[in-house]
């Protein structure tokens, strides 16, 4: 798949995307990424990209027509264009699974106090948060959202069976419990027995429960809903 990421600064995208399986998804021909600085469609001697808000407040706001410039040199008919912007639609395992499907995803860095919402209203396909709370910029967020995306592709992940039981999956919606490896025990802490028992359907149900006590635990706002009596 292409993306394309605008942003004001280039390297906090570009160098994280080139280390581990998403430098090896670039290298593999699986992702083509662009990074594309805004600052050269900035107005004026200076090439300002932002201004200060129609109605005051505090700090500076990302101009439209700068936005739109920068859109117009990389948008096609294919595209689908998304704001990172903490006041838009919270990002799930589900909407990654969507997104993987786009043959073209641009991604728009916010940045300062916000982007008009001219940008917003009439340029983008959606807005798109990773969570409550408040970032810099939309970069780490795009990273975020690349990354979650990318990953799903064919062929970006060594084994797609790995795509089967995790968090959020395929699966159950379930978290997962734990992992193990060598060495069976360090300082005293043992590997769970039944791992070790070579019994699949005990080491599958183990795992289960393991799983759900884990999402009881920490997101039980994740758990199946229990069908209610005479409903
Ligand atoms: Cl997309 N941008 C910023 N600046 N902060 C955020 C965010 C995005 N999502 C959560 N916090």
């Amino acid at each position: 798949m292409r993306v394309d990421v605008l942003t004001l600064f280039p390297p906090m995208v570009s160098v994280p995307l080139g280390q581990s399986m998403l430098g090896r998804a670039q290298s593999r021909g699986l992702l083509s990424l662009n990074v594309v600085d805004l600052r050269p469609f900035g107005v004026g001697r200076y090439q300002q990209v932002d201004d200060i808000p129609y109605g005051g407040g505090s700090g500076m706001v990302m101009r439209v027509d700068v936005v739109d410039a920068a859109l117009a040199s990389v948008r096609t008919p294919e595209s689908r264009v998304l704001l990172m912007d903490p006041a838009g639609t919270p990002f799930t395992q589900a909407h990654a699974r969507r997104l993987s499907a786009c043959p073209h995803l641009i991604v728009l860095c916010g940045h300062y106090e916000g982007v008009d919402r001219r940008v917003r209203d009439h340029l983008v396909d959606e807005a798109v948060s990773i969570g409550d709370y408040v970032l810099t910029g939309g970069e780490l967020a795009a990273l975020v959202v690349i990354d979650a995306v990318v990953r799903l592709q064919p062929g970006v992940l060594g084994n797609p069976d790995s795509l089967a039981i995790e968090s959020f999956g395929e699966g159950e919606g379930l978290l997962e419990g734990g992992c193990w490896t060598r060495p069976v025990s360090h300082r005293g802490w043992e590997v769970p027995e039944v791992l070790r028992s070579g019994h699949h359907a005990k080491v599958a149900a183990w795992r289960h429960a393991e799983a759900l006590a884990r999402t009881a635990a920490v997101r039980p706002d994740l758990l199946p809903r229990k069908p209610r009596d005479g409903g």
